[in-house]
């Protein structure tokens, strides 16, 4: 099995997977990682790492065209499940439709809670006293699909954005590569917006 890594930024969530996959944790291999964003420090150090990448600027193209192009260097490289890793687009439905039940986001609040940008602000700004991340397959709506898995964290009364993005972000490492390994062996079925170990 092939993972392909979609990312936009800083890409700790990549390297996270990575290491999953090195020590066999993750039984599969990185087959592509692609990014929008040609800064992208992930791709960069994709590069380092030795990986096969590739990067197409998104900036002011339209979106139907630039997903089939993301999608076609997906199927060259043989990629079975997409990982979305911090890649800040929202898919079009013709990409969807090619990986059926095959794309992964992880998303740094407790959905439905907080979709969209700046999840771990728009936390703290509301109040709430506990927030997480969340693994859910990708459908056509923003941070919307059926869930996989999720993890708390607690918000602090001395908190910023800053210190609670990076609790946050140490559970994404730990339940993202988890997730990845249970949709790779299969054990689940969906029944309507529940996944269901099986
Ligand atoms: C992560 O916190 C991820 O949950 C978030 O972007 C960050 C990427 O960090 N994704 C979203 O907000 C998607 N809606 P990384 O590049 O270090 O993995």
């Amino acid at each position: 099995m092939k993972l392909g890594i979609l990312l936009s930024g800083r890409g700790s969530n990549f390297e996270a997977i990575a290491r999953n996959v090195r020590t066999g944790k993750i039984g599969c291999e990185i087959g592509f990682v692609f990014s929008n964003r040609p800064n992208a420090p992930g791709l960069a150090r994709a590069r380092e790492l030795g990986f096969p990448s590739g990067v197409i600027e998104s900036a002011g193209r339209d979106r139907t065209e630039f997903d089939a192009q993301v999608a076609d260097l997906l199927k060259q490289h043989g990629v079975d499940l997409v990982c979305l890793a911090g890649y800040m687009r929202l898919l079009s439905g013709g990409f969807i439709s090619q990986f059926p039940r095959r794309i992964l986001n992880i998303h740094p609040s407790l959905l439905p809670a907080f979709p969209g940008l700046d999840a771990q602000y728009q936390a703290l700004m509301h109040g709430v006293k506990v927030t997480g991340c969340t693994v859910h397959f990708v459908d056509e709506n923003l941070d919307a699909g059926p869930i996989l898995l999720q993890a708390t964290v607690p918000v602090l009364d001395e908190d910023t954005a800053d210190t609670l993005s990076a609790r946050i972000l140490a559970e994404e490492h730990r339940i993202y590569p988890e997730a990845i390994a249970w949709v790779l062996n299969g054990n689940f079925r969906i029944e309507g917006r529940r996944v269901i170990r099986t």
